[in-house]
């Protein structure tokens, strides 16, 4: 695949990061691996691993995995890895394409990572953070709509609040990129998010149903069957990690037996705290996503397939070049 095949997807991000295409995969925790990143990056695209919450050993290995000359950054729980500084140190050292930062204040960390002369990217959720993303020389300002899946705060959608941060960064920051995240699985997300002024996408749920994706078997066939109806936002599973996300965010998840039981009913879930933890280990442990937890986004909906990540970047590139050809003729 080479840029040529692809004019009207050339952007300011391809330009600037040497893709082919505008389209970055998602920090997903721990799903966006290695090998994932490295597949979407040779593909075109940019790659990301999922740094999460800052599990050490997780991401030794696969920062070990990573051939030496492929671009991949790295993305990270900004307030978890305020605890954790070494991690970040660990990533700098191995010269990521770029460091993404979500949920939580860039400004202390942007610091060390500019100074380490890599991009910092700002995932944020509305234009109160976008403007805290400014503050922090954000390189990109990642705008995710809360159609997203994983966690957010849901203040806005992906169509408004992404031409809002555009027209936000262009009065004061026009050198910042601005991709949009939230929905988007297919060519017509990636045409509409262009016309929307964005740089690019990012890309999570539709990459989770790639093959290199490391997602057990029996989550995938939940998700493939399920509609953008099946998925709900809640923290019932923040409450079992008993992670200490701030009240402003939650979280998209596949809906099943226990979202129904405790989505709304936190406090008596938080009483019966010990249960409902061995209740999901064990589900875990057994591939039971009718109790386990699976994060996906409403762009599930859109999603059929289990496919290479390279044939997925491919078909999201044909499809959206396509229909901003047919937008630029008069053959509408
Ligand atoms: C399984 C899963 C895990 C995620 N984990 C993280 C994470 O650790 N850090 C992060 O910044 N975003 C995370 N996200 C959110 C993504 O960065 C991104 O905003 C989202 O996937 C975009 O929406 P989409 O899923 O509709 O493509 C996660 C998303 C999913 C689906």
């Amino acid at each position: 695949m080479t840029a040529v095949e692809y004019p009207l997807l050339a952007t300011r991000l391809t330009a600037r990061y040497g893709m082919d295409v505008p389209i970055v995969l998602a920090p997903m925790n721990q799903v966006s691996d290695a090998r994932l990143a490295q597949a979407v990056t040779n593909a075109g695209g940019l790659g990301f691993l999922g740094g999460g919450y800052g599990d050490e050993a997780w991401l030794e290995r696969e920062l070990s995995r990573l051939a030496g000359d492929d671009a991949v950054g790295c993305g990270f729980i900004t307030w978890r890895l305020a605890d954790r500084p070494q991690l970040l140190d660990l990533v700098l050292d191995h010269h990521p394409a770029a460091v993404i930062l979500s949920f939580g204040d860039p400004r202390p960390l942007a610091e060390k990572v500019h100074a380490a002369g890599v991009p910092v990217w700002c995932q944020v959720c509305d234009l109160e953070q976008a403007r805290q993303a400014m503050d922090a020389g954000a390189d990109v300002i990642v705008a995710q709509g809360g159609e997203s899946g994983g966690h957010g705060t849901a203040a806005r959608s992906t169509l408004t609040l992404v031409p809002e941060v555009v027209d936000l960064v262009h009065g004061r920051a026009p050198g910042t990129l601005v991709v949009a995240a939230g929905g988007i699985a297919d060519g017509r997300g990636l045409a509409a998010s262009l016309c929307l002024g964005a740089d690019g996408v990012l890309v999570g749920t539709r990459f989770w149903a790639a093959e290199e994706a490391p997602t057990a078997p029996e989550a995938r066939a939940r998700a493939i069957a399920a509609g953008c109806g099946d998925t709900v936002r809640s923290t019932v599973y923040d409450v079992v990690r008993e992670y200490d996300w701030q009240a402003s965010y939650d979280a998209r998840m596949l809906r099943n037996d226990f979202t129904s039981r405790w989505h709304g009913s936190e406090d008596e879930l938080r009483s019966r705290l010990a249960e409902a933890q061995s209740d999901v280990r064990t589900a875990t442990a057994d591939g039971d996503f009718s109790v386990a937890n699976v994060f996906i986004g409403e762009g599930i909906g859109l999603v059929h397939d289990i496919a290479p990540a390279a044939a997925i970047l491919h078909q999201m590139a044909t499809s959206a070049s396509e229909i901003l050809g047919r937008l630029g003729s008069a053959d509408r």
